[in-house]
């Protein structure tokens, strides 16, 4: 009881603060977006109705009671947000409906005769007949939380959102199978094992088996009988004043989370499942690997691919090259294969060879024109096609994803060795003058540095020993390690004391970088240097400093023509 009060407070000092906040919609009321835009529970824990949604309004149920405003429920999620003119009413046949003026009416609820709605203090949007019996409710109907009293049956599942601020579906759920068993999935995929992420393993429950929430934050599933069959977490003792929710986050974690209700701060995290933050699978996007970094999960793209969208690194990668179909062959495209040590991927092989070698493998991709990648493990070889999907980086160095990569004879490719028979001679000299140049590059790169680092003295910091000679190759590869560190980390403003175009210093890194790179393939002919200083061509992140680096090798076999 003692832990009603606070809310009681807060509800009080909602209502003396907004215009009157009801605690009932009845029929012939409505809510508005910006004036009276919600109601609340008793206590003042929940709220229903409006809240701010990207450019507009959502309608939806979120915990007024916390600072964070967390969102546990939206109706239309995958809509788009909602003007000002919008409202939520009943229509004279007695349904909830959210409608924008001169637009369509979108029924919150079923089709069911109501006559009045409440948010309740477990979080529950439940609609009532004239006789006070619950009609429907929002409890039926979970989103991507629980929260105590939510019982998620057999044959539903919860899905994640796209992000913290958008409810849109997004890439997870984790399903309450109608066999007992509670598995976590990437959307889109059969209830089968080979996709599963995370699971009970409870199947032998059999049918009906429920997955719920107490008050006390234990997680449980309750079987057929409603009798408690098994706890996934313990739960509190004692609990008093804290609220608890269980969401399948954005990132395809399934969390549960508390909240002290005395206290202001953020939520919690009681539990989470998986514990590997890369193994929700799919989570960087077909052909994406996954890498963790700081506790944090990073998308890395394999050699000769780029990021779908820079902006959003889990939709996936993309090859950046054009290949020839294997029935029209022009020369055109070279190829080479480049590895990714540590690394696996769900394989759908095409064709298999064992026992076989690393180099047989990687050979036998490259002479296959169907091969677009192949998987290593032990003394077997397993081709396959794109996409590469569920790949990530593991701390098992027996396996290894081998990478086909083409190199466009035409000039366009990325530092690609040009081996035309007949320009040979002339090849060669290009060579030579792309790593001249390179050198001169970085050089000039490295003065720059060099010089600004020394008027700021933070050359002393660095390195103790005062010294003039800067051009020696010993500090010059220290520099390039420290350089590399800090373009690694995002702290290429480390390098310079003032505040710079970060844009066009992190450009400048990545072209010394790429100047520098260690298999001179891969660094840029002169054209595209110059292209690159001046703004006109995008600047890859250099292999060198991709996160990994040492586990990406780089090995090339090239096919003569
Ligand atoms: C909501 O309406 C119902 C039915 O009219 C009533 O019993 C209940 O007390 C109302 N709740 C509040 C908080 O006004
Ligand atoms: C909200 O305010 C409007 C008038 O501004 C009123 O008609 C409506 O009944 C109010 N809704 C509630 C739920 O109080
Ligand atoms: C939410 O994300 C989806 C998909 O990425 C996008 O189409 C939609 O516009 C976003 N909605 C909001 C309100 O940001
Ligand atoms: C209500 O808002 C919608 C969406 O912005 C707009 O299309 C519509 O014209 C508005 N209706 C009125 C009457 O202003
Ligand atoms: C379910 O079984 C898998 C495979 O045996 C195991 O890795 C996992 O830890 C089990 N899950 C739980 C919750 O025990
Ligand atoms: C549910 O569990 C209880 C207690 O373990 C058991 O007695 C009951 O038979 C179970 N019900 C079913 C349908 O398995
Ligand atoms: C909540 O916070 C208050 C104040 O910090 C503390 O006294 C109380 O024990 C906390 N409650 C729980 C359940 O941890
Ligand atoms: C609260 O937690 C969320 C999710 O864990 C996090 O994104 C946010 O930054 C935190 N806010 C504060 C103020 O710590
Ligand atoms: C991926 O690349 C292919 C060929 O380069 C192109 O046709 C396709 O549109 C690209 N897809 C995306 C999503 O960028
Ligand atoms: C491609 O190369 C093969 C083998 O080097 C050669 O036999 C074939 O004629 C070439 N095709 C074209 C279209 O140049």
């Amino acid at each position: 009881m003692a832990s009603i009060i606070p809310y009681l407070f807060l509800a009080v000092l909602s209502m003396a603060t907004a215009q009157q906040r009801s605690f009932n919609l009845s029929r012939g009321s409505s809510l508005f977006p910006t004036e009276n835009s919600s109601i609340l529970s008793p206590s003042g824990l929940f709220a229903f109705g409006f809240f701010p949604y990207g450019d507009g309004f959502a309608v939806g149920i979120w915990f007024e009671g916390t600072p964070q405003k967390t969102v546990v429920w939206v109706a239309y999620r995958n809509d788009p947000p909602l003007s000002p003119n919008a409202t939520i009413a009943f229509t004279s046949d007695v349904r909830l409906v959210v409608q924008e003026l001169g637009g369509q009416e979108k029924s919150i609820t079923d089709n069911v005769p109501a006559s009045f709605a409440s948010i309740l203090d477990s979080g529950n949007f439940a609609l009532y007949n004239s006789g006070s019996t619950v009609v429907w409710q929002s409890f039926d109907y979970p989103m991507d939380t629980i929260l105590p009293g939510i019982l998620l049956t057999a044959g539903n599942q919860l899905v994640s959102s796209t992000s913290e601020s958008n409810h849109s579906m997004g890439n997870f759920r984790i399903a309450m199978q109608i066999d007992g068993n509670v598995v976590l999935y990437p959307i889109g995929s059969p209830n089968t094992g080979n996709y599963a992420y995370w699971a009970t393993n409870t199947s032998s429950f059999g049918k009906n088996v429920k997955l719920t929430l107490d008050g006390n934050g234990r997680l449980y599933m309750l079987n057929s009988s409603g009798v408690n069959a098994k706890n996934i977490t313990p739960g509190a003792t004692h609990s008093g004043g804290k609220a608890y929710r269980a969401t399948i986050d954005a990132d395809g974690i399934f969390r549960l989370y508390s909240h002290n209700l005395s206290e202001s701060g953020n939520w919690s995290i009681e539990w989470a499942v998986p514990g590997d933050v890369c193994g929700p699978k799919g989570i960087c996007g077909m052909n994406g690997f996954c890498d963790i970094q700081n506790q944090q999960f990073v998308c890395i793209c394999p050699p000769g691919f780029v990021f779908i969208n820079q902006e959003q690194k889990d939709l996936g990668c993309n090859r950046s090259f054009t290949t020839e179909s294997c029935d029209f062959k022009t020369n055109q495209t070279k190829y080479i294969i480049q590895e990714m040590q540590n690394t696996v991927i769900e394989q759908s092989t095409y064709a298999f060879l064992s026992p076989t070698t690393n180099e047989e493998c990687k050979q036998a991709c490259l002479e296959d024109c169907n091969c677009d990648a192949a998987f290593f493990q032990g003394q077997e070889c397993m081709k396959q096609k794109l996409p590469l999907t569920f790949g990530r980086f593991t701390g098992d160095s027996s396996t290894s994803t081998f990478v086909k990569v083409g190199i466009d004879l035409g000039g366009n490719g990325f530092g690609a060795p040009n081996i035309n028979p007949i320009k040979r001679t002339k090849v060669l000299r290009v060579d030579i003058l792309i790593i001249g140049v390179a050198c001169v590059a970085f050089s000039v790169i490295l003065l720059a540095f060099s010089a600004l680092l020394m008027r700021y003295r933070i050359w002393r910091n660095y390195q103790p020993r005062e010294s003039l000679d800067i051009n020696v190759p010993e500090d010059e590869i220290i520099l390039v390690d420290w350089v590399t560190s800090c373009f690694k980390a995002n702290e290429v403003l480390k390098l310079v004391p003032e505040v710079v175009d970060v844009q066009s210093l992190e450009r400048m890194i990545r072209i010394g970088l790429w100047c520098v790179e260690e298999e001179p393939t891969f660094r840029p002919a002169m054209k595209k240097v110059v292209q690159m200083l001046e703004g006109t061509m995008h600047v890859p992140i250099p292999p060198c400093a991709r996160s990994s680096v040492e586990r990406i090798s780089s090995s090339s076999i090239g096919i003569e023509p």
